[in-house]
């Protein structure tokens, strides 16, 4: 049995989508266990092209079970044109996707919420994705929330109630329009009898599968340094994305996680708010115009930056990472040199990330080494042997930094375009 938990080791966007999507034709279940459709997941195979957001990546592997574990928050109108866009395509997902009621859903006020603090917190801003997950998190550790279980019983209608009430004087004093309960009741009442037939109580497809040896690979969203806790408070997401996530949120005791793979760009990206300490802010430059990329679920530009070994270090030991599956190396090709930041220093003197909070991390000074770079095009090389030696060496160096092995290393976005070493 294997259970493998594949995390991003930096601020989301890694290619986590991608690697699951590879990895899933050896699992028995692929599973998410945090955060909700702020993820954007992008997967390239034989089906097509896709941005995914709630359901798992590993879906597309015919034998695989898809779980969505109640740590995940959803947003049934954006799970059920998930659903329908995956059926459309050809991949049947029918039978084989639950999702556990004890899941909350996001409600529109969580939405109108997210926006509306937005917009008060002006240049303090997150720069959240406004897809209500502050919000919705607040209100399930406040005891607010409203999960897929109310609808079997009368709680949801009167815990609705109570949630406008509460929601639209909080609503109405930010300036924001008060949502009607009826329209609310019915929509979701109509969302609850299109989810219906895919929630299913997980506890025991968990045990059952762990007692029979099965394979489970365990998909975080989001990154190591958007987590609550370890991450670049307050600019950080509202749920814990280490892997100790997938326990509570999946209901994977810590002892049966067997695998950790840091999934991690070559370079550096950020969506939002917060401090990155190697930016590139440079937009003449060609690492600048190279690392460019577009975000999966806002359509932002990335902030992009140089790949920063403090972060990946620090991702590795918090999440006892045994692997790393290193991705976009193609992209670096052409460059004649590239920055890596090797360290952090402060007031002269070195600090590492946990020393200071995110106010702090803005104002290290990031070491950088200088390392040559490699003309040829990569996207076609088939193993570690015909990566161009310098291409070979940055690899090596990010496994020696992180104490590591690279098992995996990117070379385009599609399934295939993967070297496994
Ligand atoms: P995720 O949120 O971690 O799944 O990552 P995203 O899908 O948001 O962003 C990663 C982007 O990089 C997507 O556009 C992927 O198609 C792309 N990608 C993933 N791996 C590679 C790779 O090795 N090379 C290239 N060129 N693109 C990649
Ligand atoms: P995947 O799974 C990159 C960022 C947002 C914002 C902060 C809080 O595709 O890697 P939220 O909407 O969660 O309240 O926003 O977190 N963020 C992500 N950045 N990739 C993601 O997911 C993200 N999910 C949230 O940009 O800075
Ligand atoms: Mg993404």
């Amino acid at each position: 049995m294997s259970v493998i938990a594949v995390i991003g080791s930096q601020w989301g966007d890694e290619g986590k989508g991608k690697a699951v999507d590879f990895l899933a034709e050896r699992a028995d279940y692929v599973a998410r266990f945090n955060g909700g459709n702020n993820a954007g997941h992008t997967v390239i195979n034989e089906f097509g092209t896709f941005k995914i957001h709630l359901v798992p990546s590993g879906i597309f592997a015919r034998n695989a079970v898809g779980l969505i574990g109640g740590g995940v928050v959803v947003d049934p109108a954006v799970l059920i044109e998930e659903i329908e866009m995956l059926n459309r395509a050809g991949v049947n997902v029918d039978g084989r996707l639950w999702i556990s009621p004890r899941s909350h859903l996001i409600m529109p006020y969580h939405k109108i919420l997210d926006g509306l603090y937005e917009e008060a917190k002006g240049a303090g801003a997150t720069g959240t994705t406004r897809r209500g997950i502050g919000p919705v998190f607040a209100d399930k550790v406040g005891y607010n929330g409203i999960r897929w279980t109310d609808f079997a019983g009368d709680a949801f209608e009167s815990r609705l109630k109570t949630q406008l009430e509460l929601k639209n004087k909080i609503i109405a004093a930010l300036g924001g329009e008060a949502l009607r309960f009826e329209s609310v009741r019915d929509e979701y009442r109509g969302h609850y009898e299109k989810v219906k037939p895919y929630l299913k109580e997980l506890f025991s497809i968990v045990q059952d599968g762990l007692k029979a040896n099965k394979t489970f690979l365990l998909e975080q969203a989001m990154g190591t340094f958007l987590d609550t806790d370890w991450g670049t408070y307050p600019f950080v997401t509202a749920s814990t994305t280490i892997p100790s996530a997938a326990s509570a949120g999946l209901g994977i005791p810590p002892k049966y996680i067997t695998n950790v793979i840091g999934v991690t760009k070559a370079y550096t990206t950020r969506v939002g708010a917060g401090p990155l300490p190697t930016e590139i802010h440079d937009a003449e430059s060609d690492a600048y115009k190279k690392f460019g990329e577009v975000a999966a679920t806002t359509g932002r530009i990335r902030r992009v930056g140089w790949l920063d070994l403090e972060i990946v270090r620090t991702a590795a030991e918090l999440s006892g990472m045994t692997e790393i599956c290193l991705t976009k190396l193609d992209v670096l090709s052409g460059l004649k040199e590239i920055q890596v930041c090797t360290g952090y220093k402060m007031n002269g003197k070195s600090v590492r990330y946990a020393d200071v909070d995110a106010y702090g991390l803005d104002k290290v000074e990031p070491v950088y080494e200088s390392f040559p770079g490699w003309s040829e095009d990569i996207g076609k090389a088939k193993s570690f042997d015909e990566l161009p030696v310098n291409a070979q060496k940055y690899a090596r160096m990010i496994e020696d930094a992180a104490g590591v092995p690279v098992r995996w290393i990117g070379v385009g976005p599609k399934r295939e375009e993967t070297i496994r070493r």
